[in-house]
């Protein structure tokens, strides 16, 4: 589920080789921020990172599966907070909001001590900009006009424009809160409109201003090689059923910003609890809507274990020949 920005990001942070890695991580913790947002496909990297925080998730890529299972069951007994031997789905969305919140407050704690070591009160935009694209200022007239040139300038007129949305008095500095909502604006209502136009830029590969069923099923799957529309997986046929059903309620055959702001940030729309559904769904073998540990364990995989973990077995494996 990796995008096409998402990997020129990855793949220009490389050879650029000037880019602060933190910033560049930071860029593509903000794209998947996005896609969470967007996605109905729940991709196993979503899970962990909702259930982890993104942080701890990344540790647990990291370890053997049997140790990030005795860390799971550790977990677990910290989730059930009343301590009844089960997991409740009110436990699990409190945790999931517990982890998400603690995740976004350590990554702008990080990000405001490197752009403001004195820990002023305000960071200016031209600090920001300093700092984050002064690199830019260096980049010779053939550099600037190569893909990654033109990348990061596409990123240093969304990072402006973002910061304007969150400089909420309009002195072009943002204090602690305000910087906040600028790092992580799927997270403050006040972004809501902001973040509905970045998604649509995403999205809407051919510059017109709209999203069109193909641009919308393209964000989310790349067919194979010599694969047809009928080949499709039923998930992406369900989506393109939503997409006409549901999305382009006007029935232009688009997706215009108010369309993909009902899609994005519906009203009444609680993640935490979408995601704690989820969980329990599939983890809940005995159908009684609460998880035990051993439910939990059985399933490690959904909440923990990662495909680099699977891959470190299989090398490991592969070692033995
Ligand atoms: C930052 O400024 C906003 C308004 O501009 C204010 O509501 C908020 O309380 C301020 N935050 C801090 C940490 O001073």
């Amino acid at each position: 589920m990796l995008r096409p920005l998402f990997i020129a990001l990855t793949i220009t942070a490389v050879i650029a080789g000037v880019r602060n890695p933190e910033e560049s991580k930071r860029m593509m913790d903000q794209l998947s921020d996005a896609e969470h947002y967007r996605s109905e496909l729940h991709n196993k990297q979503f899970d962990h990172d909702a259930f982890l925080g993104e942080d701890q998730a990344k540790t647990f890529d990291q370890l053997p599966p049997e140790e990030s299972k005795r860390r799971l069951g550790m977990i677990v007994d910290q989730i059930d907070s009343d301590k009844d031997g089960f997991v409740s789905l009110v436990e699990l969305k409190d945790w999931i909001r517990y982890t998400q919140k603690r995740y976004i407050e350590e990554d702008v704690d990080r990000h405001w001590r490197q752009h403001n070591p004195d820990n002023e009160e305000f960071i200016t935009w031209e600090t920001y900009k300093k700092n984050v694209y002064g690199f830019m200022n260096e980049l010779s007239e053939t550099d600037k006009k190569t893909q990654e040139g033109f990348t990061y300038s596409n990123l240093l007129k969304r990072d402006r424009r973002r910061w304007v949305y969150a400089d909420t008095d309009q002195d072009d500095a943002l204090n602690r809160t305000d910087f906040a909502s600028f790092l992580h604006p799927e997270d403050h209502g006040g972004m809501k409109d902001v973040v509905v136009i970045e998604t649509l830029e995403d999205i809407d590969k051919d510059k017109d201003g709209k999203v069109s069923l193909e641009e919308y099923i393209g964000d989310m799957f790349k067919p194979e090689e010599g694969e047809s529309v009928d080949d499709e997986p039923d998930w992406v046929k369900q989506e393109r059923e939503q997409f006409n059903g549901y999305r382009d309620t006007n029935k232009d055959g688009f997706m215009d910003e108010q369309e993909v702001k009902d899609w994005i940030a519906p009203a009444e729309f609680d993640h935490a609890e979408a995601e704690a559904r989820h969980l329990v769904f599939e983890a809940d073998s005995d159908a009684d809507e609460k998880l035990t540990k051993a439910e939990i364990l059985d399933k490690y995989d959904l909440f923990v274990g990662s495909q680099a973990t699977d891959f470190g077995e299989a090398l490991a494996r592969h070692d033995e020949f």
